[in-house]
């Protein structure tokens, strides 16, 4: 009765490549969906890897070409020794000079600087022994382009990556994202920054060039030869006893008294910051992971959990040459495994939820006072939410812990969607995650925080609510969220259930979704959803 549910990956990249704008109706991608009576439907069944085409995917824009090769390289982080760490490196092939920014001396890859409606072309080198992938994070791009774990290239293998830039200004980020391997890599160095620019932003003329600062933070543990050192608790994941930042320890930030735009990105495979300043000084957040807010926010601190980002509007100009301040992250009830917790946190490194210090702040010198902020920072063009397809009923995903991560109880598979997890091109729906693990506090398994990161996608939080669970442990966090812009990543803590709204456009094709703890990721807390027209 069924047509056969089976497309070789061939046909479903050709068919991907087709999908811009979702122009193209895809039939055999819509014929699987009305075999959707099995359980799931098996994407693989093709051998060699097609080199991705793009006939039908005409550049835009101004073209911006590299080369990024993913490499061993060592460095000094610490005193002493140098540190063996993996590392992207680029060159520009073509475009403007300013798209590539090096940074020399630190582990991270180099600044990406593009405008909306350019067309980046990246040929990524794997020179590292073992298979790699790169994946756009926040971008929205085709399926075939997204750094999927089914595009993993082996040593000495080249992967061509071609799409436009349709975000919004930014700060988005790209790391490694090969099956179980994704922890790792980003922890000895793989990931960098792509930052975009647009004619909305730009008309408010916020502070530029060397007052827009992009700050990486990461924690790291190092062995008494200076080398990273790479273990941790699954349940946790990874949790370090040193705090980088941009790849560099005992980070101190020598300012100007004037104005700052800080892009901050938390790098981390598994902490979650509090962050604030150790005077109290309020934070003004002006973006978080898809670009600028409507209007600044002001908050006494922020969190910021795995591949979040925000963006800071820092006002010096009152601070005296000399001024010295601390960017802390305060302490916070991290869930199990974290302060008090049952499990103890990692091996060697802090608890999740620890106070601890991330940079220095150090005023050397006079600069502008500087024009104050706009009240109206930009449009977002949100979408409403009397409009999702499912309003009445959420699509919902159950986050537990059973020795590693479940998402509606399955693991990851590389190669199949189940069917609860298809989408229609276009569609606008309400997605539910939600944290109640409360049955396995004895296995460790439960009690943990979930940073989730849908692929392809920039989403609008929509509603959070705490279950169960102490409101007290809660609000030692809850206060930090900033959910008022667009955002790919969310933190759900436990007993908590988080409502987003995702607008899945304009790209069909097999995408992700998972918890961006990377060792949750790794541990199989991810799964597939595809979009089809
Ligand atoms: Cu930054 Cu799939 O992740
Ligand atoms: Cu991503
Ligand atoms: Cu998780």
């Amino acid at each position: 009765m069924n047509p056969p549910s089976k497309i070789t990956r061939r046909q479903f990249l050709q068919l991907a490549s087709l999908s811009l704008g979702g122009l193209v109706v895809s039939p055999l991608v819509s014929a699987c969906s009305r075999s959707l009576e099995p359980e799931s439907i098996d994407l693989s069944a093709s051998t060699a890897v097609p080199a991705p085409t793009f006939a039908a995917q005409p550049s835009v824009g101004e073209l911006v070409e590299i080369n990024l090769q993913a490499a061993p390289a060592r460095l000094s982080i610490l005193p002493g020794g140098e540190t063996r760490v993996w590392q992207y490196q680029a060159n520009l092939l073509q475009g403007p000079t300013t798209s590539l920014q090096i940074l020399p001396d630190i582990y991270l890859g180099p600044i990406l600087h593009l405008r909306r409606g350019q067309t980046l072309r990246a040929h990524l080198d794997n020179q590292l022994n073992e298979p790699t992938i790169v994946h756009w994070h926040g971008m929205i791009i085709p399926a075939e382009m997204d750094g999927h774990p089914r595009h993993a290239i082996d040593q000495g293998q080249i992967y061509n990556y071609e799409f436009p830039i349709l975000n919004r200004a930014g700060t988005y980020w790209f790391h490694p994202h090969p099956h179980k391997r994704t922890g790792p890599q980003v922890y000895y160095g793989l990931s960098g920054l792509l930052i975009v620019s647009d004619d909305e932003e730009a008309a408010l003329e916020l502070p530029a060039g060397e007052f827009d600062l992009p700050l990486v933070i990461q924690d790291r543990s190092f062995d008494r030869q200076n080398q990273l050192v790479y273990s941790f608790d699954p349940m946790v994941g990874f949790l370090g006893d040193h705090i980088l930042v941009n790849g560099q320890a005992d980070y101190t930030l020598e300012a100007a008294a004037t104005l700052y735009r800080l892009r901050l990105l938390n790098g981390s495979n598994a902490r979650i910051y509090k962050l604030a300043w150790d005077d109290e000084t309020p934070l003004t957040v002006i973006a978080t992971d898809g670009g600028l807010l409507e209007k600044p926010v002001q908050r006494s601190y922020v969190a910021l959990a795995p591949g979040e980002r925000v963006e800071l509007y820092a006002d010096f100009s009152a601070d005296p040459v000399g001024t010295q301040r601390k960017l802390v992250s305060l302490a916070f009830e991290g869930g199990r495994g974290g302060m008090g917790g049952m499990m103890g946190g990692s091996a060697a490194g802090l608890p999740q939820g620890a106070a601890l210090d991330v940079l220095r702040l150090h005023i050397t010198r006079d600069g502008h006072p500087g024009s104050g902020l706009p009240e109206r920072l930009s449009a977002p063009g949100f979408f409403d939410g009397q409009d999702a397809v499912n309003s009445r009923r959420p699509r919902r995903f159950n986050l537990t812990m059973h020795m590693s991560g479940l998402i509606n109880g399955r693991t990851f598979e590389m190669e199949s969607v189940a069917s609860d997890e298809v989408v229609r091109l276009g569609d606008l729906e309400v997605w539910e995650f939600a944290n109640l693990d409360g049955g396995m506090v004895m296995m460790g398994g439960s009690g943990q925080p979930h940073p989730m990161h849908i692929h392809g996608v920039q989403f609008q939080v929509l509603e959070r609510r705490l279950e169960s669970g102490s409101r007290q442990a809660y609000n030692t966090l809850s206060d930090g969220f900033v959910d008022s812009g667009w955002k790919d990543t969310v933190l759900v803590m436990p007993d908590e259930v988080v409502r987003v709204l995702v607008k899945f456009d304009p790209y069909v094709g097999l995408f992700l979704y998972h918890c961006h703890n990377l060792e949750h990721e790794d541990g199989g807390m991810m799964r597939n959803y595809l979009v089809e027209s």
